[in-house]
């Protein structure tokens, strides 16, 4: 039952109807508005800042393709839904693979894998058009995470000098939409002054409001020092409190070290320390993800005005449409535009009784 489903369940799912219609070039104005309405959470840094292990962390899951240099060439737009304990055991489903469902992790890597080359060739080349991941778990918060490319300084072989400034533009494409929620991850062993998730995020949020600070490798710092001035706000202040997370290194991930075991480790890890123990409760992945999917649903939640007034839009946009379906079109086109409509009927539904103050959409 669609009142039974969560606020970031429903806009997942609209998004990715959004996306699908797109693809058949549907839908013209009010949906990729209305895509950019919705919010979600966006991870930035510079290259092998640990982005995707903090996303690894989050999920619970090894997933990602990982290597030095630019690993990630497209954006991966990752959805992340909890199902009931008793639902289905957890599996993974791209958009452009429908009702295939992938239960084998190492397969996932290796289709994202596939899927990067089959837009960029072989090359180191970049491209803007997003990769759709959706994982439904028991073990995870309701979440959408946009995975990009990491910010570097210096062209590798074989890649254009272009590619330095075409991943910035990248980056900063997404960071500055207002809805876009910026998760600024700086390695602990490098000055934050000069963290080039900081130096963007600054740009586009200079007051901090929409940027969730994420202190990653804060087991690799030098003896003696800490990061408590980070941490603690003191050396750049945000809105929201900053976590710091450790993760797997190169050698626990080369002998497998499980993402389970590295995250118990990583709580020792703060219980544990002279530096840190005060801030155990606040740090770590699990309870990054779990700031932010409370973060992501109370911003959802204050936008639903504007977000009713655009799927309002949308609906008369997408009935006139169907209207117009006399003239060809692919039919798989005009059944996504029934999901679509559908869903915002849904939306509209639900987002009223969050209005009325009614009972909340089943979200917890
Ligand atoms: P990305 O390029 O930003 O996605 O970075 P990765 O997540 O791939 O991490 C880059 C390297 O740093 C990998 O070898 C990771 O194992 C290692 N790494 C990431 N986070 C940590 C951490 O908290 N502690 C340690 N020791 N190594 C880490
Ligand atoms: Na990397
Ligand atoms: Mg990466």
């Amino acid at each position: 039952m669609a009142t039974m489903e969560s606020l970031i369940g429903l806009v997942n799912r609209i998004q990715r109807a959004c996306t699908v219609l797109g693809d058949y070039g549907g839908g013209e104005a009010a949906l990729p508005t209305l895509w950019e309405a919705l919010p979600s959470v966006v991870v930035v840094g510079g290259q092998s800042s640990g982005k995707s292990s903090v996303l690894e962390s989050i999920v619970g899951r090894d997933f990602l393709p990982r290597g030095s240099g630019i690993v990630t060439r497209r954006p991966l737009v990752l959805q992340l839904q909890k199902t009931e304990q008793a639902g289905p055991q957890e599996y993974a489903e791209f958009l452009h693979l429908p009702n295939k469902r992938f239960t084998d992790f190492s397969l996932v890597r290796k289709e994202i894998q596939d899927e990067t080359d089959r837009l960029t060739g072989k090359s180191k080349q970049i491209s803007p058009v997003p990769i759709h991941l959706s994982i439904y778990s028991p073990n995870v918060v309701n979440l959408t995470l946009i995975d990009l490319p990491g910010l570097t300084k210096v062209a590798v072989e074989g890649q254009p000098e272009s590619i330095v400034q075409d991943i910035e533009n990248m980056v900063r494409s997404y960071v500055e939409k207002p809805n876009c929620i910026i998760l600024a991850i700086t390695p602990a062993n490098q000055d934050v002054a000069t963290s080039d998730a900081i130096k963007i995020a600054r740009e586009v949020d200079p007051t901090g409001e929409r940027t969730f600070g994420v202190l990653t490798k804060l087991d690799l710092m030098d003896r003696g020092t800490n990061a408590l001035d980070v941490l603690e706000g003191r050396s750049y202040r945000l809105q929201h409190p900053w976590v710091g997370t450790v993760n797997r290194s190169q050698a626990d991930i080369n002998k497998n070290v499980n993402m389970i075991a590295a995250r118990q480790r990583e709580l020792e890890f703060f219980a544990t320390s002279p530096d840190y123990g005060h801030l155990t409760s606040k740090m770590g992945s699990e309870y990054l993800a779990k700031l932010l999917s409370k973060h992501l649903e109370s911003v959802i939640k204050a936008r639903i005005p504007g977000i009713t007034s655009l799927i309002n839009r949308s609906i008369d946009e997408l009935e006139a449409e169907l209207d117009h379906l006399g003239r060809p079109v692919a039919v798989d086109a005009g059944a996504q535009l029934y999901t679509i409509l559908e869903l915002c009927r849904i939306f509209d539904q639900i987002f009223k009784e969050h209005l009325d103050g009614g009972r909340p959409g089943g979200d917890r």
